[in-house]
């Protein structure tokens, strides 16, 4: 019985139940909670994907559910279960479970230990400072420090707690935020001040076991809410792959000097990892340097990826558990290029009206080469789907140029609406620039 349970409940999450579901091998595939794309591929299915309505930090109803349900595989989406240390829990009770384990996910909850690990392998990084408290942070900066420069609460906050400074005014702002006002808990309870990059960012992924890499194609998130990279951040307002500004001899340069050292310093420091090594790169003059590290595949940078991949993402995840990377086949990839549009609710990434019904899904499904994956999305009591998020949907379509793909998507997205849904209109863009 092959038997899988996903974990999560956005668009990434809903490409990864989709993408497993075509497994030849697998059975039915769970989603837990899920969301209203995930109920309705299951439906088409005829019950193939399935929501089950446990919270994603709710461990023992988790493995209760896997036990009971002859689960071979879970699959983790986000990082606050992996932060929590959900693969411990499962590997305790014998269950198999893709993503790195508490100790490991570390290199993302939290930045001090991420640069801990990018010194020990000599990874090119941003300078930085770490600080326990914030008076020393602020001394620090008073001591003639008046230059671009980037305050990051160590923990997890959902991406929020990044601050790119243009000053020491600003910086010294960012800094009462995270320590005095405690706007993101205790994720700042300590703090690192760095050195400002310039330049492009990318994504790099890579599935590894521990010794074997399998570096995915790269992609590009799109950050700010606005077109043009003005407003706001926010989770992700789009993303495509392949990124052409990583080409084939920067992609080779960034597994040699950033993934490979990154792994062997994961190993070395006694913190093994397995799962989606995800690198945050700045392209800077003096070549790419690590941003931060994820440990999972980034949303929406999974949309395309997993939308372009032919070969059996079951067989990739077992083999990382198995810890038998090396024996899988090369990965088979669609030529084309995926381009993903997030549209979002009005107001976010502040505050957002809920329980909106979206209109024109299925005329979206109809276009061709697109598919819809659902991020913030329910049913109302009518059965209609509703936005129940900021991110709602990510409309990903492929082309055979970077501007093909592009138009497939938009015209998705053009059929879909809602009061107040929104969209970048330059996704991709920066690739034909
Ligand atoms: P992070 O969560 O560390 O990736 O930071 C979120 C965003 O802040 C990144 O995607 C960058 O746009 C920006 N950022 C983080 N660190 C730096 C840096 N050292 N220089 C410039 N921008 C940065
Ligand atoms: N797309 C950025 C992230 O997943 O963190």
């Amino acid at each position: 019985m092959n038997n899988i349970l996903v974990i999560g409940s956005g668009g990434r999450e809903h490409a990864l139940a989709w993408k497993l579901a075509q497994s030849p091998r697998a059975s039915r595939v769970f989603v837990a909670p899920g969301n209203a794309g995930t109920a309705l591929d299951g439906e088409q299915s005829g019950g193939d994907i399935e929501n089950v309505n446990i919270k994603e930090t709710d461990f023992p109803s988790l493995i209760r559910f896997a036990k009971d349900n002859k689960v071979g595989l879970t699959v983790v989406g986000p990082e606050v279960p992996l932060c929590a240390g959900i693969v411990d829990a499962f590997q305790t009770e014998k269950l198999r479970i893709f993503g790195p384990n508490k100790a490991a996910a570390q290199l993302e909850g939290s930045k001090i230990f991420c640069k801990h690990i990018l010194k020990l392998g000599k990874v090119p990084t941003a300078i930085h400072h770490e600080f326990h408290f914030g008076d020393e942070a602020v001394n620090f900066l008073n001591q003639d420090r008046d230059m671009p420069i980037v305050v990051k609460a160590d923990g997890l906050a959902a991406g929020k707690g990044v601050f790119v400074c243009g000053g020491r005014d600003e910086a010294v702002d960012a800094i009462l935020r995270i320590t005095k006002n405690k706007e993101f808990g205790t994720a700042g309870d300590r703090l690192i001040l760095e050195e400002k990059l310039d330049g492009q960012e990318a994504s790099v992924l890579a599935i590894t076991d521990g010794s074997t890499l399998v570096v995915l194609p790269p992609a590009q998130d799109h950050k700010a809410a606005y077109d043009n990279d003005k407003g706001p951040n926010t989770g992700g307002m789009g993303a495509y792959s392949p990124a052409p500004i990583v080409d084939t001899e920067t992609l080779h340069w960034i597994e040699e000097h950033i993934l490979v050292p990154t792994v062997h310093a994961l190993n070395q420091n006694e913190t093994p990892f397995k799962g989606v090594l995800y690198a945050g790169l700045m392209l800077t003059k003096n070549g790419p340097k690590v941003l931060e590290y994820n440990a999972r595949f980034g949303d929406p940078e999974c949309q395309p990826i997993l939308f372009r991949l032919k070969s059996d993402l079951l067989d990739i995840m077992e083999h990382t558990v198995d810890e038998t990377l090396h024996k899988l086949p090369p990965l088979q990839w669609d030529n084309r290029t995926a381009v993903c549009v997030v549209m979002a609710s009005e107001g976010y990434p502040g505050l957002y009206r809920k329980d909106l019904p979206i209109r024109g899904l299925n005329e979206a499904a109809k276009v061709p080469d697109t598919k819809v994956f659902h991020a913030g999305t329910a049913f109302n009591e009518k059965g209609e789907v509703v936005n129940s998020g900021g991110r709602v949907l990510g409309v990903t379509g492929l082309g055979n140029t970077v501007p093909e793909a592009k138009l497939a998507a938009y015209t998705a997205v053009k059929c879909i609406r809602w009061d107040g849904a929104w969209c970048r209109k330059d996704i991709s863009d920066k690739a034909v620039k």
